[in-house]
């Protein structure tokens, strides 16, 4: 379409040139660095002040962490992004986080804390948004707090076409109960009569440490452990664990975010996962699959035909 600009936040350059070419617009690259004292500088790089007006601008920024482990710097680069863009007068503003930070603040766990989800979902409004789209977050309902049209997309069928033809004799495994009704989707695109699994998981709210149980023969089964998100890798550390010594034949890790902070790649293969699947919403070495089709196919339902 016509006046489409896509702008790649330093977070996301792979995804959001992937999202430009699908829509054959034209993309901006931003430029960023850190002062010495730590405070952050962006700047898009435009020639004139005057390049946005009238234009539907879309912005590309995932907020997983940076080399140093730092995911509030990213958070910090969207803002001044959409703060550009909205002093260049675009007409619309179109903010794409494909993993969007702070998602698991989502309610009270110990008196005391902050929700801070929806003071950052009320951050990117405030800057100028004017539509907001994410991918697979935590949980949908905080979207609801938006007063501009919020958009979470499902990356689990594309998730599944990668991982159907890797499989035989499968089985889901989710391993919380909060993965259940993702697991369950995952599975329907997986195939017909796949059985999904729930164990059972609990993580101390002082210390983070998970316990989980969950138990079922799996001799002979390619077991699927499907969560949204790959932090530390604990989860699905535990999970492949009990998988393994149920007798799975093979083990594939899919999270429709590796973060894989630290040694989480070390966690999963030493507990004896045979792949890790995960999405470009972060850029890894495990990006098998990516979300410019689903996004694009979103952005343009919400686009006029010109
Ligand atoms: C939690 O409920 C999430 O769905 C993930 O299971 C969790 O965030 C994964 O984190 P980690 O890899 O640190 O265990």
């Amino acid at each position: 379409m016509k006046d489409q600009i896509v702008i790649a936040g330093p977070s996301s350059q792979k995804l959001a040139t992937k999202i430009a070419e699908l829509l054959q617009a034209r993309i901006i690259p931003t430029e960023n660095k850190v002062f010495p004292d730590g405070e952050c500088y962006l700047r898009i790089d435009v020639n004139e002040d005057n390049e946005f007006e009238g234009k539907d601008v879309i912005m590309v920024q995932t907020t997983g962490a940076n080399s140093t482990g730092d995911q509030n710097l990213h958070i910090t680069e969207l803002i001044m992004m959409i703060g550009a863009v909205k002093r260049m007068k675009a007409s619309k503003i179109r903010v794409i986080v494909p993993y969007l930070a702070y998602s698991r603040q989502d309610k009270v766990f110990r008196p005391g804390e902050c929700i801070f989800i929806e003071e950052l979902l009320r951050w990117i409004e405030k800057a100028g948004a004017t539509e907001f789209y994410t991918i697979d977050i935590h949980a949908e309902e905080v979207l609801k707090k938006m007063s501009i049209p919020a958009y979470n997309l499902d990356p689990m069928e594309v998730l599944a076409n990668n991982v159907a033809k890797k499989v035989n004799n499968a089985i889901v495994i989710c391993p919380d109960k909060g993965a259940y009704e993702r697991s369950r989707a995952f599975a329907k695109y997986l195939g017909k009569d796949i059985q999904v699994v729930q164990f059972e998981k609990h993580r101390d709210v002082k210390t983070g440490k998970i316990t989980m149980e969950g138990d079922l023969p799996m001799s002979g089964k390619d077991v699927i452990i499907a969560d949204d998100i790959i932090a530390t890798g604990g989860t699905m550390a535990k999970a492949i664990e009990i998988a393994k010594k149920s007798g799975a034949k093979a083990i594939y890790a899919v999270g429709t975010h590796p973060l894989l902070i630290k040694n989480a790649v070390f966690k999963l293969l030493t507990a004896g996962t045979n792949e890790i699947i995960g999405t470009d919403s972060i850029d890894s070495a495990f990006m098998q699959v990516s979300l410019a089709e689903i996004i694009v196919k979103a952005i343009q339902s919400n686009s006029s035909i010109e």
